[in-house]
C-alpha cells in the first residue's frame, strides 16, 4: 500500500525512494513476449512476466510499457493496470489507456512497442521495437 511504503509522502514531506521501499529504476522489457489471444482482448491487458500491456481500441491493437516515465516504477507490480489506464503507486502518476500522463509528476508518455497478430489471433509483443504512439495493428 502506498501509505505503508511512504508515510512521509502522505504527510507531504520529501521522501527518498530508497527509504520508502519503492521499486524505482526498473528496466524496460526486451525481447518478444507472448500476450494471449486477440479474441478476448479489450482495453488494457498486462503481458505475463513482462512490464508491458497489450491493448485494443477503435483503431486496432497496440502495446506499451508499464514502466512509469517519472522514476521507472513498474505499474504492474507498483501500481494498477485497469481497462482504461494505469496508476503508479510510487508517486501517484496516472496514465490514460494510450499512455498519456494525466495526473501526478510523470510528464512523458509511456513507450509504445510493436505488437504482431498471428493468423490464429495469437499476440506477440516485440519490446525492442519502439513505435509511434498512434501505431496500430488491425485486429
Ligand atoms: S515513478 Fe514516480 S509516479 Fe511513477
Amino acid at each position: 500500500m502506498t501509505s505503508r511504503r511512504c508515510l512521509l509522502q502522505v504527510l507531504g514531506a520529501a521522501c527518498a525512494a530508497a527509504a520508502c521501499g519503492e521499486a524505482t529504476g526498473q528496466s524496460e522489457a526486451t525481447g518478444s513476449w507472448p500476450a494471449g489471444n486477440l479474441r478476448d482482448l479489450s482495453g488494457l491487458r498486462p503481458v505475463p512476466g513482462a512490464p508491458l500491456v497489450v491493448a485494443r481500441d477503435e483503431g486496432g491493437v497496440y502495446a506499451m510499457s508499464t514502466i512509469c516515465t517519472h522514476q521507472q516504477c513498474d505499474m504492474t507490480t507498483d501500481g494498477q493496470v485497469s481497462a482504461t489506464g494505469m496508476h503508479c503507486d510510487c508517486h501517484a502518476s496516472d496514465f490514460d489507456a494510450h499512455g498519456t500522463p494525466v495526473a501526478g509528476p510523470a510528464r512523458a508518455p509511456l513507450r509504445h512497442v510493436r505488437v504482431s497478430v498471428a493468423a490464429d489471433g495469437a499476440l506477440t509483443v516485440h519490446a525492442d521495437e519502439v513505435v509511434a504512439a498512434d501505431h496500430r495493428v488491425a485486429g
